[in-house]
């Protein structure tokens, strides 16, 4: 520890033996900090710890500023041999905090190495891998089919006006055949749609013939649910119109389609049957894919399951539409995705498609 003379007592014993002192001591003193220095740099044992180090022996407090406040008072000569030694310190001091420093910073990369490291032969966590639902399979199917064979694609709304579910469509309110279609009715005038067909006048209302349009979407009706019915289902409505569309026409298309879907062998007929908005109308059937027609819960006992409903549009649609049933002609159908998927995949019952049962669902992974 160095002893600075007072002022006072320096001028007592005249002013240059004061100034030998102090250097001395000054040099001395400089060594002994260095020494400090050195050993709490060695202490140090992370790298943090040397940057504490380097702020208490390199900073504005550091020991060495006092030393170095006596510069002003010593001889040019003096000054110089003072200057040296602190440079000397300095030196030594920053060069043992660099190699301090560098060795514990590869020490602590080795160490971070050795803690984070990763095991790549560790087995993974699976990730549950997501796929599409059967119904939403089969309408993507279907629509694929009908986009080949030349038909647009077009929406219409959920909620829909009873002029366009039904007026429109050669379903006027006395007509007994609203009362097949059990309506939610939303407010008056206003339905869930309970069929696609609705979609047909709004297309040709904002399309001049020729038209080949698929329009997909949920349909609602207010009725019991059983394995083959259920109160929110799919339908793809089809439209085209053009000159001399025929019946031929629309036969040939239908079943083109059920081949497409179901595969060349499969089992169809194409029956008459009756709907307002078209005339003449038929429906298709495949053979039941579940009792390959013996009769079973899946095709009501019938071993025959109906596909969807068709015809050759009426010619009060095709005006109501805009269209002049003298110059064109067209055919529609509506067919039930719910049935074609599940003849196609052998589901026994419509009901399992709104259940959510991932057992039912990881089948058609
Ligand atoms: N909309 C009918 C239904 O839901 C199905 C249908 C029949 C659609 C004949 C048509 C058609 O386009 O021409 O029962």
């Amino acid at each position: 520890m160095v002893t600075f003379v007072p002022t006072s007592v320096a001028f007592l014993f005249g002013r240059s033996i004061v100034i030998e002192v102090q250097l001395d001591d000054a040099i001395q003193r400089i060594d002994e900090v260095v020494s400090e220095a050195l050993r709490d740099i060695q202490a140090a044992a992370t790298t943090s710890e040397v940057e504490q180090v380097r702020v208490r022996y390199t900073g504005k407090k550091s020991p060495f500023q006092q030393v170095l406040s006596i510069m002003g008072r010593l001889s040019a000569e003096d000054r110089k041999q003072l200057g040296a030694a602190w440079n000397a310190a300095r030196d030594s001091i920053e060069a043992a905090l660099k190699q301090r420093d560098a060795s514990l910073r590869s020490g602590e990369l080795a160490q971070r190495l050795e803690s984070e490291q990763v095991d790549i032969t560790l087995p993974g966590v699976p990730q549950p891998v997501g796929y599409r639902h059967p119904l939403l399979q089969c309408v993507r199917d279907l629509l694929q089919i009908l986009e080949q064979m030349g038909y647009a694609i077009y929406e219409g709304p959920e909620v829909e006006w009873e002029r366009y579910n039904f007026d429109l469509l050669n379903t006027p309110c006395w007509h007994p055949a609203r009362d097949e279609q059990d309506t939610f009715w939303v407010r008056e005038g206003v339905v869930l749609r309970t069929q696609t067909s609705p979609a047909q006048v709004r297309y040709m209302e904002a399309h001049a013939p020729p038209i080949r349009v698929a329009v997909p979407g949920f349909t609602y009706r207010n009725e019991a649910e059983d394995p083959t019915h259920a109160d929110m289902f799919y339908q793809i409505e089809g439209l085209a119109v053009d000159v001399d569309i025929t019946l031929a026409d629309l036969k040939g298309t239908l079943l083109q389609v059920a081949k497409r879907y179901f595969g060349p062998d499969s089992a169809l007929r194409f029956r008459p049957h009756y709907f307002p908005f078209t005339e003449p109308s038929a429906e298709i059937d495949i053979q039941c894919r579940v009792c390959h027609g013996v009769g079973c819960r899946s095709c009501d006992g019938e071993g025959w399951l109906e596909l969807g409903g068709s015809g050759m549009v009426h010619p009060s649609v095709l005006e109501a539409g805009g269209y002049d049933p003298e110059a064109v002609s067209g055919f529609a159908f509506g067919l039930g995705p719910n049935r074609y998927s599940m003849m196609k995949y052998g589901i026994p019952d419509m009901r399992l498609f709104r259940e959510n049962d991932l057992r039912f669902l990881r089948e058609f992974n």
